[in-house]
């Protein structure tokens, strides 16, 4: 090394209790640069970046900050020494407003110290969303009612209040738009400038290859190098994070279109969509892009009985249906992969068999009784299909990685043989290898005659995968494109109104 960078890394193991996480990662990183985390699901990213925010406690090694050993035993201990993160898994205070989230431990105080100063408070967090140029987010709002993507962006507001010299970003673009994304990147720029660090993991690799300085592989558990992005390409990146060349990366085939399986007529929801009319085929994917807050979720939640409409109609297979709850929906055949595994897509605190088979359970019911055997060789089936890791079925799903938490959420949508699945965002936080293998069963199931609704914010997945796409924009539907007529550049100006 031929100077002492700010952040050394060395020799540092980990495992959970039989799992080993990391063994003996030696990371170095300099302020002023952004430095990209890369690998596979399951290779030990968040875990490093959890040690060096004082989340997760090594078993064997030593932190340096300018070459002085620290101990970043705790979170306290890690934000005294500048450091701050931004987690794949959320961690704001649901029933809390923005502004106390952002300002969480900070707010201003008038004359009496408990006497909080809530004009001067919501003004002070407004100012810093607004700086960051994160726009249309009502700082009184709790947490709990903003979508996916504002809470994304309040996560950052409040990880950049604090004014980071480290600042540590675990798959933050897996929920923001391309707008959104935009944002993120020119602030980014503007820390670096400022002598920040910054540490960013993705899956997405055009945006590592966009962001990067400097960026580095790791493996099971341990560094496979460190490379600069212009001194290779993204196969090459492939190759050292999974350790083979990829085949066909969209496996997208010929469709064999069918009848109509689900008709939406002038659907309409008071605050969320209006007149939203369309139709899917038996062994179509339909696309459904659109910029956040589009609506594209509360339509796909509506078809899905979680949040009625207020107006419109949809039917099944030409029959009319009424669906009043998600119980309803699945029932009729429709199935639904929400955008947040946390809040209704998993239940965290059970195991990978109970989480995909809780669909399903039904189907491997005789007389009344549980087919326990029959449900147990479906779930590993799907846990190799998808190759969840670590493959034990009944592992909680608290503890896999964030990309095997989603698999496992699509793993139970998989096995219930529904005739319209929507699927919402399904390889957010996914590693490449397994997107190839989720787009692999996608064609698959559309083959079989399935009906799929795909809803994502990734272009290349839309175009990639799609028969056909709609746009939606400020809750309407603005655009359909044929396969041959979509575009990335055509999509997007739609999207965002640039387009007749
Ligand atoms: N709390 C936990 N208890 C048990 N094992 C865990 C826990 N957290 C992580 N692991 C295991 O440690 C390993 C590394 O996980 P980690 O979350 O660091 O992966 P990652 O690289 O961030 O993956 P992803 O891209 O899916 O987010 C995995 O095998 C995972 O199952
Ligand atoms: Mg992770």
């Amino acid at each position: 090394m031929s100077k002492c960078e700010y952040l050394l890394m060395q020799g540092i193991s980990k495992s959970y209790d039989g799992t080993q996480a990391l063994r003996g990662v030696t990371f170095s990183a300099d302020l002023g640069e952004v430095h990209a985390l890369v690998g596979e699901n399951g290779a030990g990213k968040s875990t490093l970046i959890k040690i060096l925010s004082g989340a997760v406690r090594h078993d064997t090694g030593q932190i340096l900050l300018e070459g002085k050993p620290v101990s970043l035993d705790s979170p306290l201990h890690a934000h005294r020494a500048g450091i701050r993160a931004v987690y794949q898994e959320f961690s704001l205070v649901p029933h809390l407003s923005v502004t106390e989230n952002i300002l969480l431990g900070q707010m201003p105080r008038r004359r009496f110290h408990w006497w909080v100063d809530w004009a001067a408070a919501h003004r002070q967090a407004q100012a810093i969303l607004d700086e960051l140029g994160f726009t249309g987010i009502d700082v009184r709002t709790p947490v709990s009612q903003l979508s996916v993507s504002y809470q994304q962006m309040v996560e950052i507001a409040k990880a950049v209040a604090g004014r980071p010299r480290i600042l540590i970003l675990d798959e933050p673009s897996a929920v923001l738009s391309q707008e959104e994304l935009k944002r993120l990147f020119a602030l980014m720029k503007q820390l670096k400038a400022a002598s920040t660090l910054i540490l960013y993991i993705s899956h997405r690799l055009n945006e590592v290859f966009e962001v990067a300085d400097r960026i580095t592989v790791l493996k099971d558990g341990e560094i496979v190098g460190t490379v600069r992005p212009q001194d290779t390409d993204e196969g090459q990146l492939i190759r050292m994070m999974v350790g083979r060349t990829l085949g066909e990366f969209y496996p997208k085939r010929e469709a064999k279109i069918g009848g109509e399986v689900l008709a939406v007529r002038g659907l309409s929801r008071e605050g969320a969509f209006t007149d939203i009319t369309f139709s899917l085929a038996h062994g179509e994917i339909l696309g459904l892009f659109g910029l956040v807050g589009s609506g594209r979720t509360q339509v796909a939640r509506s078809i899905f009985g979680a949040e009625p409409p207020d107006a419109g109609e949809i039917r099944l297979e030409g029959k009319l249906v009424r669906l009043r709850s998600p119980r309803e929906a699945l029932q009729a055949g429709i199935a639904l992969l929400t955008e947040d595994r946390k809040r209704d897509g998993l239940v965290l605190s059970c195991s990978i068999r109970d989480n995909i088979s809780l669909a399903t359970l039904p189907q491997v019911t005789r007389w009344g009784f549980l087919d326990i055997g029959r449900m147990d060789a479906r779930v590993q089936r799907q846990v190799q299909d998808l190759a969840i890791r670590p493959p034990q079925i009944n592992r909680l799903v608290r503890q896999l990685s964030g990309g095997n938490q989603q698999k496992v959420a699509l793993a139970k949508w998989l096995l219930t043989q529904a005739k319209v699945l929507i699927l919402d965002e399904p390889t957010r936080g996914v590693d490449v290898a397994t997107k190839v293998d989720i787009y692999r069963i996608m064609s698959d199931l559309a083959d079989q005659g399935m009906g799929i609704l795909l809803i994502s914010s990734e272009l290349p997945e839309i175009l990639g995968m799609s028969d056909r796409v709609l746009v939606m924009r400020e809750g309407r539907l603005v655009g359909e494109f044929s396969r041959a007529q979509a575009s990335e550049e055509r999509l997007l100006a739609c999207a965002a109104g640039l387009l007749q």
